[in-house]
C-alpha cells in the first residue's frame, strides 16, 4: 500500500492546531464543508469512544491516560487517513510523536490570537478545560506563551484576531488551494518544503 506520507499534497489531511479557545472546530467544520470534505475533532472523538466528557477523562482517568490515547488517535489518523480536515486539541501537538506524524503526512495550519485577543475568551473556556482549572491569569499567560514554541512548527499560520470564522476559513482554504497549485505538479514530498520554524 502507498505510504501516506507520499499522497499527492491534494490528498492530505489538513490538520488545525492551537491554544485552547481559538476556535479549532468551529473553522475546522467550516474549512471541511468549504473543501467538500470530512471533520474530525479529536476531542469528540476521544469523548464518543469512552462515553465521557474530557473533563471526566481528565478527572478518572487522569491527563497522563488522556494523552497516550490522544497521541495514539492522531498518529493512526495521520498515517491511516486522506482528505480528511483534523482539529487536534490545544495540548497534543506538544507531544513529539504527534507533530511528527502530523508533519509527515498532512498540512499543518497554526490557527493564532494574541493574547490579549484570547484572554477575553476565557469565561466562555474556562469550566469546561481541566488544564485551566484553579490557574490564575498570570499561569495561564505562562502555558499560552510557552505553547507557542511547538505551535511554531507548522506549515502556515492564519492570525486569526479580527477575523471571524468565516472569513479565517475562506483565508485558509485560499491558501490550501494556492499551494495545491504551486506545488502539485511537483514532489509529493513539497508540505516540508514549505514548513515554518518561526
Ligand atoms: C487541552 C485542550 C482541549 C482538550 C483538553 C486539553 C490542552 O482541547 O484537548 O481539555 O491541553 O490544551 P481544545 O484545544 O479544543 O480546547
Amino acid at each position: 500500500m502507498k505510504e501516506y506520507s507520499e499522497l499527492p499534497l491534494r490528498e492530505k489531511n489538513i490538520v488545525l492546531i492551537g491554544f485552547m479557545g481559538v476556535g479549532k472546530t468551529t473553522i475546522g467544520q467550516l474549512v471541511a464543508k468549504k473543501l467538500y470534505r470530512d471533520f474530525i475533532d479529536v476531542d469528540q472523538e476521544i469523548e464518543h469512544q469512552h462515553h465521557m466528557s474530557i473533563p471526566a477523562i481528565f478527572e478518572q482517568m487522569g491527563e497522563d491516560y488522556f494523552r497516550k490515547v490522544e497521541r495514539e488517535l492522531i498518529v493512526d489518523l495521520c498515517a491511516n487517513k486522506r482528505l480528511k480536515v483534523i482539529s487536534l486539541g490545544g495540548g497534543a501537538y506538544l507531544q513529539e510523536e504527534v507533530r511528527n506524524a502530523c508533519l509527515s503526512h498532512c498540512i499543518v495550519f497554526f490557527l493564532d490570537l494574541s493574547w490579549d485577543c484570547w484572554k477575553e475568551r476565557l469565561p466562555l473556556i474556562v469550566n469546561n478545560r481541566p488544564v485551566l482549572k484553579n490557574k490564575t491569569l498570570e499561569e495561564i499567560e505562562r502555558l499560552f506563551l510557552q505553547r507557542r514554541e511547538a505551535y511554531s512548527i507548522h506549515n502556515s499560520r492564519v492570525l486569526t484576531n479580527d477575523l471571524d470564522p468565516e472569513t479565517a476559513a475562506n483565508q485558509i482554504v485560499e491558501s490550501i488551494k494556492w499551494t495545491w497549485e504551486v506545488y502539485e505538479s511537483n514532489d509529493n514530498d513539497v508540505s516540508l518544503d514549505y514548513r515554518h520554524n518561526e
